[in-house]
């Protein structure tokens, strides 16, 4: 059974993808230090999945703890690298911030990877690397335009550290870009769970005004040249995302001549507004939504949705997933982690 180590399992899409891959046969454990999220999600993996997940409490930041780690899990064969700062808006306040811990962490995980002779590396990017795409759908060779956030020259940067680092290594990385991931686990026990009110992306939003604990939802831009004036996103359920990570683990296990370094979208390939998500969750959940609309917002880009050809055709992957069961999921996972907490 082959041992991944999951950086940042505690959080979002790391405690969805553990599920996935040990689902699939894989031995997990994790390194996070719950800076943006808390011990509550490896509980409620080990509740769905009947495993215990070890996980360190290090910073990825601090070196000295990291080379401690792998002095102890010496049989690791593949790192997905989840852990980061993901807040755009926040990024905008506290570009340091982000460039620090984002990058920091991974040049000293590349670096200490190649050192113990780990062969399989995949990096959580985003979307956000298009930057104001030039043609939409997006594919993965259109080119990069200028990041609108320090958070997104944070995956732009990181790619190219990768990218540079892979004509170098004897290891082989994929890079897995995210479109936006909502939605949550069936079990209703995992799921988007920010720390200390560190709300910032939509659906938590959305479903938090719906439980009254927001008085409103803002929609940021209601003047943009898309269908109804409001930003267009390419929404993906969790869970679809998370496979996608056992399925790059698998091809980099079984395929020999797969590339050093390889990219892919992971979207649905459709764009959806923020005003069509609203309507979409009223009628999933049977509750108005008070929402506002407020000025555009710095740092967003006003549409992008994917091209996902190449993650269907080289990965077997599909998005399965519609968006109405990624409100009916999101919603039921907030209402239960009501009733728990
Ligand atoms: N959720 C999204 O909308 C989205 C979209 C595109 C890309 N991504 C990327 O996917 C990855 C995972 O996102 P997520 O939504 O699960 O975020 P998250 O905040 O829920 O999880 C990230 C986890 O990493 C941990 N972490 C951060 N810095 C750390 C450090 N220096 N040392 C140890 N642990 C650290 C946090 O405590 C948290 O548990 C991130 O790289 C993010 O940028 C996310």
């Amino acid at each position: 059974m082959s041992k991944i180590l999951v950086t940042g399992g505690a959080g979002y899409i790391g405690s969805h993808t553990i599920i996935d891959l040990l689902d699939h046969g894989y031995e997990v454990v994790s390194i996070d230090d719950f800076k943006r999220s808390l011990p509550s999600a490896l509980e409620n993996i080990q509740k769905v999945t009947s495993r215990k997940i070890t996980n360190y409490d290090a910073d990825l930041c601090d070196r000295a703890a990291v080379e401690a780690i792998f002095d102890k899990e010496k049989d690791i064969s593949g790192i997905i690298h989840f852990a980061a700062l993901k807040s755009v808006p926040e990024s905008v306040l506290y570009p340091l911030m982000y460039y620090h811990n984002n990058l920091e962490s991974l040049v000293i995980l590349l670096d200490i990877a190649q050192q113990r002779g780990i062969r399989q590396f995949v990096f959580s990017s985003s979307c956000s690397v298009y930057g104001n795409a030039s043609e939409l759908p997006v594919t993965e060779e259109t080119p990069l335009q200028e990041a609108e956030s320090p958070y997104a020259r944070t995956k732009q940067i990181s790619e190219k550290i990768i990218e540079d680092h892979a004509k170098v290594a004897d290891m082989k990385y994929v890079v897995l870009r995210y479109f936006n991931p909502v939605g949550a686990h069936e079990s209703a026990l995992i799921g988007e769970n920010p720390k200390n009110g560190l709300v910032f992306n939509i659906f938590p939003r959305i479903t938090g005004t719906a439980l009254g604990q927001y008085d409103h939802f803002d929609v940021f831009g209601s003047d943009y040249t898309t269908r109804d004036g409001t930003c267009v996103r390419d929404y993906i359920h969790v869970m679809d995302i998370a496979h996608a990570h056992t399925l790059a683990i698998q091809q980099l296990d079984k395929d020999a001549d797969a590339p050093k370094y390889d990219i892919y979208n992971l979207g649905t390939g459709n764009g959806v507004t923020v005003m069509e998500v609203i309507h979409a969750f009223e009628r999933v959940s049977g509750v108005k939504l008070n929402y506002k609309l407020q000025p555009r917002r710095a740092g967003d880009v006003v549409a992008i949705y994917a091209n996902n050809e190449k993650a269907k055709n080289k990965l077997g992957w599909s998005a399965s997933r519609d968006l109405d069961t990624m409100l009916r999921t999101a919603w039921q996972w907030e209402n239960n982690k009501r009733k728990t907490s």
